[in-house]
């Protein structure tokens, strides 16, 4: 094998074997990268040799919109690589959206990662941390949740049967569509009465004492099955990189898979030239916004700025301020990726904004009347791409990425509060987070039940 763990301190460094189950580095505590020895592995000579496996689908592997590009995650034999055809995504290149956003036809994509078998994200890293969780014995796997990472590690367990899941969600706003999930793919489910932060914090810890398999985005071989949705973009680009990848920022893992993807894909020369990175922080769960955009942390070479990140933080107990956006997946105050998606925002000359639930909320509303639809978390890529597109930082004419990373149907309640026109629905569920208006608002049209007021409508 020619992967191995290693930590991302620039001091430390140490390396361990892959078969080794750990989401920290034992001699410093920073996180791990998942490492490979590329020149002695058969890296291919040009991305388009890829497109070959198109031809082959009766192959789970090469099915699977992560296994395709195994060689750029080679750290599994085939035969331990846990797949249920995840990774079947689409680039859509959307017009009414691009519109919205102020961008010059024909310039605006959405990466729909909605079409994942339990619709976010997650299930391209989920593959790659079962798949680990079968190299190494594991029994049981767990992790904390706003809704997605649990929903799709359930779905893992239930399908491939090789291990038992619990997991951890907060008792606060979990969306229904992926509490949903968690329950009928028959994981067992601990509300934590605490929110996203203390759920991470206890399973962590859970996990640490009996020697549970954990599957948040610290692990670092999730990570390595998020590096793939770059490969697909550039995929459907014809293998040509664009200008910007706009992406919703939460726990950070997404943003710190895709500079490390695109900073490998460099090193290797499978690509010429990096795209630019914006990381969209909902404005009322802002810490990688004030940290970076604010107080200007860096990755400095992996020696950013510790004094300020954990004065932050101290502050942040200190006031006793907590997290709170309808954008329920990205509501989290301390997100365990930091340092990655630092130097994420460095290799790829990146940007952090904030957007308003509002602005999350007529975004969304937006991608529903032209596309896929999403969920509000989702929104905020495409909320912060118009913004930075406000600002003039994203020309019209460049080429723009918005990945939306989970499916319309899991959060059905904030659709229908936005759009309904329900007074009382719109007043208990959103204003409360700041929102004053629907304006794309598609609401139901009340008619009697008679053919002549129907026709009457329909004419209208
Ligand atoms: N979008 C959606 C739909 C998510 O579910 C998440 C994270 C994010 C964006 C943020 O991604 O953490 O990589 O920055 N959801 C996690 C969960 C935290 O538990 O499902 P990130």
């Amino acid at each position: 094998m020619y992967a191995f763990q290693r930590c991302i301190a620039p001091l430390c460094r140490a390396t361990f074997d892959v078969t080794e189950v750990m989401t920290s580095c034992p001699d410093c505590g920073s996180l791990l990268d998942i490492d490979y020895e590329w020149d002695k592995l058969p890296v291919p000579k040009s991305l388009r040799e890829f497109e070959a496996r198109w031809s082959n689908r009766h192959n789970p592997l090469d099915y699977s919109g992560v296994w395709r590009f195994r060689d750029l995650l080679p750290f599994a034999a085939d035969k331990d690589i846990v797949t249920i055809g995840e990774g079947q995504t689409i680039l859509q290149q959307n017009q009414p959206v691009g519109k919205y956003v102020g961008m010059n036809p024909g310039k605006l994509y959405l990466q729909y990662e909605g079409l994942n078998p339990s619709g976010s994200f997650k299930d391209n890293g989920m593959t790659a941390a079962s798949t680990h969780a079968r190299m190494v014995g594991a029994k049981m796997a767990a992790c904390a949740s706003t809704g997605n990472t649990s929903a799709s590690l359930a779905i893992y367990a239930s399908t491939a049967q090789l291990f038992r899941v619990v997991v951890f969600v907060g008792s606060g706003k979990i969306a229904y569509g992926k509490l949903s999930q968690a329950l009928d793919y028959d994981a067992r489910t601990l509300q934590i009465l605490g929110d996203f932060d203390d759920a991470l914090e206890r399973v962590r810890e859970v996990a640490g004492e009996r020697g549970i398999y954990l599957c948040n985005s610290v692990n670092p071989f999730r990570l390595e099955g998020q590096k793939t949705i770059m490969y697909r973009i550039l995929e459907s680009l014809n293998w040509q990189v664009p200008d910007w990848i706009v992406v919703p920022g939460g726990n950070l893992g997404n943003s710190s898979a895709f500079g490390k993807a695109f900073i490998e894909l460099k090193m290797l020369g499978l690509i010429d030239r990096i795209p630019r990175l914006a990381v969209i922080n909902a404005a009322g769960a802002n810490t990688l916004y004030q940290l970076y955009e604010q107080r200007g942390v860096r990755w400095d070479g992996g020696m950013s700025d510790d004094g300020t990140v954990n004065q932050f933080f101290a502050d942040m107990d200190h006031d006793q301020r907590k997290a709170s956006t309808l954008a329920s997946a990205i509501e989290i105050n301390r997100p365990v990726n930091l340092k990655k998606c630092l130097r994420a925002l460095d290799a790829c000359d990146g940007v952090v904004r904030q957007v308003t639930d509002q602005q999350i909320l007529d975004a969304k509303a937006q991608v529903g009347a032209g596309g896929f639809g999403c969920e509000p978390a989702s929104g905020a890529s495409v909320a912060g791409a118009k913004l930075l597109r406000a600002e003039g930082v994203i020309a019209p004419s460049d080429r723009v990425v918005c990945v939306l990373t989970g499916h319309q149907l899991k959060d059905p309640d904030i659709t229908v509060a936005y759009h309904s026109g329900n007074k009382s629905l719109f007043d208990e569920k959103l204003r409360p987070l700041g929102v004053e208006s629907a304006e794309f608002a598609n609401s139901p049209i009340v008619v009697e039940n008679n053919l002549q007021k129907i026709i009457e409508v329909l004419s209208r």
